[in-house]
């Protein structure tokens, strides 16, 4: 390679430099190249580069009239795909070296992270310069439009936050438009000005490093100064040790799928004076439920709680009696039992779906034995068929808890309309959200439906005189305040017209989660649908190994993953402890509910909220847990 280096003026003609980094200026004055190799100029000790090149990192040239830094050209994607080749053997290697029997995979988990890292670490010095660059010939031609040099202060000026600091860049050339024979504005890779001897002499002050990020509460970008290494590390450091988080906006576990709808229909419930019970928007949305679910009635309720309590009140379930339900589920469940006066016998779980096993519920029933509440987890219909059969073989109720189980089916038909009634939940974690409220959902029997009608008023027969069947009502037994409000009513019948778009978000992003999980089996084991079911996918729970759970879920918060354990058992829990004595031995419910995260999925997240999601379990997983 032929180069030179003149005062002020870089002129050199040759082949690209080994790191195909050449770059090349034409100077203003004379038309003359000028090569500058960003990476490894300075490290190669090439005598016909000059001094110059042999101690920078960058250059002042001119061009086109302008002091301007050299930047890298043509050659650096050749550079770039040849440091992200090196990277990705780097990480084969070590992960070769971990984990002998496993190579290909790692090498494929390994290529991403190197890919990731060649990505991320190396542009940050390239980007600076290509912008530096880009801005270059804005004001180069902008310069030659208007017949004057530009300023650095085009539209490209502002593109990197580092050309700020690095002032000098762009600074408005000497009057005699050539500094031969001055001062040269160097600026050294890490972003100082020159030496004193460089500094310049024109007037003008040197600009000062900015103290703080930008006024718009964006976070400065990192600056060049760190080297890849540093860069590398920050990035797959977990941000549980200080690392750089995968997401700075936490993504939550479940969010409402709401829009101006459910405001308005508020606002007209509101309006019209019909805040209490029994308006026209909770008829509407039992009616509308009614639809939906194929049962004979629909009656709102102000949560699934307060529907479990009214079906096993309005059942006759009492002291005496034994239900049979999971000890893997929401207190409520359970706690409905125990407010009936009756006792609960827990039985455990399928290790596969987390749903009660319908052989040990056969096992269970003895001649107290009233009833039996399934729970559908996740929407993930249990077997409930064999259920409904042990049921019916027993004489035994059967009252579904199909809180998570709204829009969910199994052998085409609604969960929740498999039992002698199911209680649904729209609280704010569910598919289908009024804030707080639920449903209880009657297959076919008109006698529980009168009952129900009087527990949930109350313990009147108000209904009876609301529909003009009695000239007043009157207490006619036990029962409290269960009706859902029409506020509620109104936001519920919005989201109810809502519910089938958002069960049809939630599978489509429940699909590309198990796509993008699925590389790191057997370090994390997936959800699936049961066989003959359709699932709403209200929860993406997937397991992970027990003894890291907790900081599994403690690291991915802190890299804005907001995952989340599931149920404490309920048949070792202090009140069944203190009530019943003796704990049941339920061995698939304790390892599930040690092993289980919930990771976010809802209505309102996009594919590169999956992205983050998988990506965060990936960055965790791969380090130990005590690491
Ligand atoms: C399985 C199960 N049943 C019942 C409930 C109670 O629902 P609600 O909050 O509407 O009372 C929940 C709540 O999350 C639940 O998960």
């Amino acid at each position: 390679m032929m180069a030179t280096a003149e005062k002020g003026t870089l002129r050199s003609e040759g082949p690209e430099s080994p790191t195909g980094c050449t770059n090349k200026f034409t100077t203003g004055a004379d038309g003359r190249w000028c090569y500058y190799d960003l990476f490894k100029g300075i490290q190669h000790d090439d005598d016909t580069r000059g001094g110059i090149f042999r101690r920078r990192r960058a250059v002042d040239c001119v061009v086109r009239g302008r002091r301007q830094r050299a930047v890298p050209g043509d050659g650096c994607a050749a550079a770039r795909s040849r440091r992200r080749a090196h990277v990705r053997q780097r990480h084969a290697a070590i992960a070769r070296e971990r984990r002998p029997g496993a190579s290909r995979t790692a090498a494929r988990s390994s290529r991403a992270r190197a890919d990731a890292a060649a990505e991320f670490a190396e542009p940050i010095r390239v980007r600076a310069a290509r912008d530096t660059h880009r801005a270059a010939s804005d004001d180069a031609s902008a310069g030659d439009r208007s017949g004057r040099s530009g300023r650095g202060g085009g539209a490209g000026a502002g593109a990197h936050p580092h050309r700020h600091r690095r002032g000098a860049i762009a600074r408005r050339p000497p009057p005699h438009g050539d500094d031969r024979g001055r001062r040269r504005h160097l600026i050294y890779g890490d972003g100082r000005a020159g030496r004193r001897g460089a500094l310049p002499r024109d007037g003008h002050r040197r600009r000062r490093r900015p103290t703080r990020g930008p006024a718009d509460g964006r976070r400065p970008a990192p600056c060049p100064a760190l080297t890849d290494r540093r860069m590398f590390i920050a990035r797959h450091t977990l941000a549980l040790q200080g690392g750089r988080p995968i997401r700075t906006e936490p993504l939550a576990l479940h969010r409402p799928w709401f829009d101006a709808r459910e405001a308005q229909a508020a606002a007209e419930c509101l309006q019209s004076g019909h805040t209490g019970v029994n308006g026209p928007k909770g008829r509407d949305l039992e009616r509308a439920l009614e639809a939906r679910l194929g049962a004979r009635r629909v009656l709102a309720t102000t949560s699934c709680t307060s529907a479990l309590e009214a079906a096993l009140l309005a059942a006759g379930v009492g002291p005496g009696d034994d239900v049979i339900l999971p000890s893997f589920t929401f207190v409520t469940t359970a706690n409905a039992v125990v407010r009936a006066g009756a006792r609960p016998v827990f039985v455990d779980i399928e290790p596969r779906h987390f749903t009660i096993d319908p052989a040990l519920v056969d096992a269970a029933v003895t001649p107290r034995t009233r009833a039996v509440i399934p729970m559908h987890y996740a929407g993930m219909a249990c077997r409930v068929d064999e259920i409904a059969d042990i049921c019916a073989r027993h004489r035994l109720l059967m009252i579904e808890d199909a809180a998570h189980a709204l829009n969910a089916s199994f052998d085409g038909r609604p969960l929740g309309t498999w039992g002698a009634c199911g209680c649904f939940s729209f609280h704010e974690t569910k598919d289908l959200v009024c804030g707080e409220g639920g449903a209880v959902a009657v297959r076919d029997d008109d006698a529980l439906v009168a009952r129900l009608e009087i527990v949930r008023e109350k313990g009147t027969d108000r209904s009876a005189f609301a529909r003009g069947e009695r000239d007043k009502y009157t207490w006619v037994g036990p029962g409290s305040s269960y009706v859902l409000s029409d506020v509620l009513a109104g936001i519920a019948l919005v989201q109810l017209q809502k519910l089938d778009e958002i069960t049809r978000r939630k599978t489509a992003l429940a699909a590309y989660l198990l796509e993008r999980l699925a590389p790191l089996r057997p370090s994390i084991s997936l959800p699936d649908a049961p066989v003959r079911s359709t699932p709403n996918w209200h929860l993406f729970a997937v397991t992970v190994d027990a003894a890291r759970r907790d900081w599994i879920i403690r690291a991915l918060r802190a890299e804005g993953i907001l995952a989340a354990f599931h149920y404490v058992p309920l048949h070792s829990s202090p009140f069944i402890v203190e009530t019943q004595g003796a704990v049941a031995d339920l061995p698939v419910t304790d390892r599930v509910a040690a092993s289980i995260v919930r990771l976010p999925l809802h209505a309102a997240m996009t594919r590169q909220d999956c992205d983050d999601v998988a990506d965060a379990v990936e960055k965790v997983l791969g380090h130990p847990a005590d690491a």
